[in-house]
């Protein structure tokens, strides 16, 4: 009978993929014709995603499980599979997942550093490469892109986004999106991605994970919703909703979200499943009262399916038959899934064999994560050009926790990745400069330690070099989930084993591997170069020695703004401009200040004594080897009318000795608002690569519809007025015009 139901059912597909014009209403017949044989607990069934592969074969061969995460290996996949096919009575597949975030064997930068690239292209390149291998496997579902826009370095999971803007988040989120998904998500090698986590996530209060989030409407809708709305448009197949709550609203309960939002505006018909036992957890939020209540909450505000948790499969059933949930909302959630596996291709190939894929970590995998690696790495500084280093002259010293360290160069988020395929700066740097030639002592067993012990080693190994290179940082377990810190400085000795090897007198370069931004500028004198790593992946060696020695040449660009100080935070370029802006001037610091000083009203601005109003790093910042420079800033016409574009141009000049790759960026500010606007917006950016004097003009062209913002009505408006826009190497560009929109 299972079998006579399953045919009909292929046969209809097949004949629909005939007809491809027809191919969605197609679908969606045969998806309802298969919906109608379904019992109620089979249709229940589909929304449950179970973890593991052991322990479910009853349930499966019941048709109780539509979806597992965590089975990596292709026998199991297949086991289950078949189990599912062909011994449950109507044969639907089950439905793999995983989380591939950077990469599956082959790590790419964690996504922290694919956004230093502003490459969304390379982006894409590494989701295409993650799918392939882990479609091979027989996932068919990443739990990837996380487009939650962060503006706060604690926050461990920072490490997992595309840092603190939405321009540069929806850019990223998307390539993914595409890169997973490819054109088809039959084809072999596609997967469905997921835009995570729904909605608001990274802006937990304090920076510490799964912490409240309020946020503003307006501000929800102008920063941390547009990454996810771009992901829907691309057709990203499904959402996760987040762990936190919102504005007092648990988001896997978030009618506002769920159906307001995703649903309504954004007519979204994809998946929408929960995060880790983000159902039963609304319990202890303190918003529901019981499991049932979490169950009905979740399923009535449009969550489709559970992940491991077990609210749906205990309560729906009752639910159901209370009539508080309706047969046809049940339908629809089933329909949404069972499309999904249908789209994917299961019905029709639901097994998978490595053999019929590429290889994984084949050359052409790795070539791309060493170029995105490269691209991702940001110079910070480079005193007296000391960077490149010449390796067939230069002795290093190589000293550090992070210099040899396999498993933290990958990063957070690898469950797949094999530290034995991971090369080193280490490796590579001996490779380029011969074993005789490198003196390596790592100083500290791990970027924690907290003795001193490593200490002479590493001066030893210091003192016989031309220049010593200082590989520091966080491991990759104190960023991620959960792994939060209060203080993003430097852990462990490794201040003191800066100042112990600059004492040394010779040149010192520091390369730092984090998964966030880190604090350090009271140290950064002893340095007379930095280079940020973020977690490199795979080929993070190679690209960092190939960076040291000048084959290639830095282009990064910080995400993330880099603050001096962790009690700066949050500190974000786009920012709104207050009523008392502060400015070197009116900075009244903190020592200047007299004894028994009067409190005055006059000429206060908004600043810290301390530290004052400006970042270390602004966003958007990093160095080449060569230098540019920008000049002629100019526009088509500088009155505009609302519906046209905005054209506007800038001459870049590689000014320098190096042929180099610069980020060109461009930002906007609308002067006046009906709400307040921040103070520049990134609008849009180009990787330009220029030869030593050559000169291009860079041109943008912004529709003036991606100038609005919602207004007091709560409505997205661009509003006629005065605006300027600079054109530059980082978010403190100073090459200005102004424009009007009538
Ligand atoms: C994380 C998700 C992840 C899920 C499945 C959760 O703890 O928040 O991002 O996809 O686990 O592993």
């Amino acid at each position: 009978m299972r079998t006579a139901y399953f045919l009909l059912f292929l046969a209809g597909i097949i004949l629909s993929c005939s007809q491809k014009n027809h191919q969605k209403t197609n679908a969606d017949q045969k998806i309802d014709s298969l919906i109608e044989l379904m019992t109620l607990d089979e249709k229940i069934g589909q929304l449950i995603q179970e973890n593991g592969g052991t322990g479910h074969d009853d349930k499966i061969k019941n048709g109780l499980v539509g979806s597992i995460l965590n089975v990596p290996d292709t026998k199991t996949v297949n086991r289950l599979q078949h189990l599912a096919v062909d011994s449950s009575r109507l044969g639907i597949p089950i439905l793999f997942a995983r989380d591939v975030i950077h990469g599956f064997k082959t790590i790419f930068p964690i996504p922290l550093g694919m956004a230093a690239t502003f490459n969304p292209e390379l982006v894409k390149r590494s989701a295409e490469i993650a799918s392939v291998e882990a479609a091979s496997a027989g996932i068919r579902w990443t739990f990837s892109p996380m487009t939650d826009v962060c503006r706060d370095p604690r926050w461990g999971r920072i490490a997992e986004g595309f840092g603190e803007d939405p321009l540069v988040h929806a850019c990223m989120g998307v390539a993914m999106v595409k890169g997973y998904q490819g054109s088809d998500l039959a084809k072999k090698g596609s997967i469905a991605a997921c835009a995570k986590h729904f909605a608001a996530y990274g802006a937990a209060e304090g920076g510490r994970d799964y912490n409240t989030a309020s946020v503003p409407e307006n501000v929800l809708r102008d920063i941390y919703l547009p990454p996810f709305k771009a992901c829907a448009e691309e057709g990203v197949a499904s959402f996760m909703t987040a762990f936190n709550e919102i504005n007092g609203i648990p988001a896997s309960g978030n009618r506002f979200l769920l159906k307001q939002i995703l649903q309504k505006e954004w007519n979204y018909d994809g998946v929408v499943v929960s995060d880790w036992e983000s159902i039963p957890q609304m319990q202890t939020h303190g918003y529901t009262s019981n499991l049932k209540e979490s169950a009905f909450e979740a399923f009535d505000a449009g969550l489709n399916m559970e992940m491991n948790s077990k609210a749906y499969a205990e309560h729906l059933p009752q639910l159901i038959e209370e009539g508080k949930i309706e047969l046809k909302q049940l339908d629809e959630a089933v329909r949404r899934i069972v499309k999904l596996k249908y789209l994917l291709g299961l019905f029709d190939d639901p097994y998978t064999n490595p053999e019929n894929y590429p290889a994984l970590l084949s050359d052409e995998h790795k070539k791309i994560a060493g170029q995105l690696a490269v691209q991702s790495i940001v110079l910070l500084k480079n005193s007296n050009s000391i960077l490149p280093l010449d390796n067939k002259t230069t002795k290093i010293a190589v000293v550090g926790p992070l210099a040899d360290s396999p498993h933290d160069q990958m990063g957070t988020w690898v469950f797949d990745g094999n530290k034995y395929d991971v090369i080193t700066p280490l490796m590579s740097l001996r490779e380029c400069f011969g074993e005789k030639n490198v003196f390596y002592a790592p100083g500290m067993e791990i970027s924690r330690t907290k003795t001193t012990v490593g200490f002479p080693d590493a001066i030893k190994a210091a003192k016989m070099a031309d220049c010593i290179l200082l590989f520091l940082g966080e491991e990759s377990i104190l960023s991620g989930e959960s792994h939060c810190r209060a203080d993003i400085s430097l852990p462990g000795v490794q201040e003191e084993l800066i100042n112990e090897i600059a004492k040394v007198n010779k040149p010192v370069v520091a390369v730092i591997m984090a998964g966030r931004p880190l604090t350090f500028e009271n140290i950064m004198d002893k340095l007379d170069a930095v280079l940020y790593a973020w977690h490199p992946g795979t080929m993070g060696g190679p690209a960092i020695a190939d960076i040291i020695t000048g084959r290639e040449n830095p282009s990064g660009k910080l995400p993330v703004t880099f603050p001096r100080h962790v009690g700066q935070i949050p500190i974000y370029y786009n920012h709104k401009n207050t009523g008392k802006p502060a400015s070197d001037e009116t900075w009244e610091r903190l020592d200047d200040i007299p004894a028994e000083a009067s409190q005055l009203s006059i000429g206060n601005t908004s600043h810290y004594l301390d530290y004052g109003f400006e970042p270390w790093f602004p966003f958007g910042f990093g160095l080449s080897y060569t230098s540019f420079r920008y000049f002629e800033i100019g526009m088509g016409s500088k009155e505009i009318v609302l519906g046209d574009s905005v054209i506007i141009s800038a001459n870049l000049e590689n000014s320098g000795k190096y042929p180099g790759t610069e980020v060109v960026q461009l930002y906007i500010r609308d002067i006046a608002g009906s709400r307040t606007r921040p103070v520049k917006e990134l609008q849009a950016f180009e990787r330009i690569h220029l030869m030593p004097g050559e000169t291009r003009k860079v041109r943008f062209a912004i529709h003036t519809n991606q100038l609005g913002f919602y207004n007091q009505d709560m409505e997205y408006v661009t509003e006629p007025g005065d605006f300027k826009a600079w054109i530059g190497g980082n978010s403190n560009a100073d090459l200005e015009v102004s424009f009007t929109i009538k």
